[in-house]
């Protein structure tokens, strides 16, 4: 059985959140980044899974929904998006007139690819009735498809919002969709995508952790699957895993999610310890989209301006109906 103090060490050794460049020219770096994002009338948003020190330069850090709403009322005049491809998209969309860029383009998510537009198409021409509720992990394309936008953090309370007398359809996480059918007993119809990163826990992995610390409740992602989810004293977003840590009276906590929540919850509350979930495989699940923005590039993207965010105009105008009636929706209910 192990103890709080033990994690000390061992968790920053689990979640290797350290950057390996030395201070001296971290700080030169982020100095720079700052007078560039002075000049610029630039904001910085950083998803939580973002590399420590991305996090800590940023203006705002948080979870897809914080990240939206961050973005639908800013008055920067350039947004700089550290996070994956379909969340910039999505500040587009609020923002058609601002430049919003990226530092990597190629930065992309597993859940996004599994849904192409035709293909969702397809589906939904199979059934007029079908009322579509999109993640907000999904192409700018999806999203014009789609009737409501949601994230892990509202996905319960759009699907309680849906017009009782319409078939659902959830796209594109078939986890996250079936976590929402139990706390909402409403039936869905779900896409078969998955976050290749939430799929690598297994119940076995959890199992035995939980038996090393029996003390530590267990918060995990609702894109983990079922039999994860269910060892779960609470299952949420990366951003209400924030409040759940703080509020709970327990020294030691199990994370089942992206690495990079590690940083954050450690600075939220630097009291407590976290042990990140192991898989059979190892314990360090890293996002590789998300992993793929470094400061380097972040201070490119701000010094260039590139690479940007374009959409068509016929896009941005259709797809900004769903993610606004999401944000209304979440407003609503606060
Ligand atoms: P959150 O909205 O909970 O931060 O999740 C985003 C995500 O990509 C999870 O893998
Ligand atoms: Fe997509 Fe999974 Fe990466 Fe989140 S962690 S951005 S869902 S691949």
């Amino acid at each position: 059985m192990a103890n709080v103090a033990d994690t000390l060490p061992s968790a920053a050794e689990q979640s290797p959140d350290q950057p390996a460049q030395t201070g001296a020219s971290w700080d030169a770096l982020s100095r720079e980044i700052l007078e560039l994002k002075r000049r610029r009338n630039a904001v910085i948003l950083a998803h939580n899974y973002q590399v420590p020190e991305i996090q800590d330069l940023a203006d705002y850090v948080g979870d897809s929904l914080g990240l939206a709403q961050q973005a639908a009322r800013t008055d920067a005049g350039v947004i700089v998006f550290c996070g994956v491809h379909f969340m910039a998209e999505t500040a587009k969309i609020l923002n058609p007139h601002k430049v919003v860029v990226l530092p990597d383009r190629d930065a992309g998510c597993s859940l996004e690819e599994s849904c192409p537009p035709d293909r969702l198409e397809a589906l939904q021409a199979t059934n007029p009735n079908f009322y579509t509720i999109a993640y907000i992990n999904c192409s700018a394309g999806v999203k014009a498809l789609s009737d409501v936008i949601c994230t892990s953090g509202n996905a319960v309370r759009i699907v309680e919002a849906a017009p009782p007398d319409r078939d659902l359809l959830f796209v594109p996480d078939e986890n996250l969709g079936a976590w929402v059918i139990e706390q909402t007993g409403r039936p869905m119809t779900l896409w078969q995508g998955n976050c290749y990163v939430h799929v690598e826990w297994t119940h076995a992995a959890i199992s035995r952790i939980r038996e090393e610390w029996p003390g530590a409740p267990l918060v995990a992602h609702p894109e983990c699957t079922r039999a994860v989810r269910m060892l779960a004293d609470e299952v949420c977003s990366t951003e209400k895993m924030v409040t759940w840590c703080r509020n709970t009276d327990a020294r030691a906590i199990i994370i089942a999610t992206e690495s990079g929540m590690l940083h954050r919850l450690k600075k939220e509350c630097p009291d407590k310890a976290f042990i990140a979930a192991p898989t059979d495989k190892c314990r360090c699940n890293e996002c590789r989209f998300m992993k793929l923005n470094t400061l380097e590039k972040l201070h490119d993207c701000l010094a260039n301006l590139e690479p940007q965010v374009e959409l068509p105009p016929a896009v941005i105008e259709r797809a900004r109906l769903p993610i606004q009636r999401m944000l209304d929706i979440s407003a609503r209910s606060r």
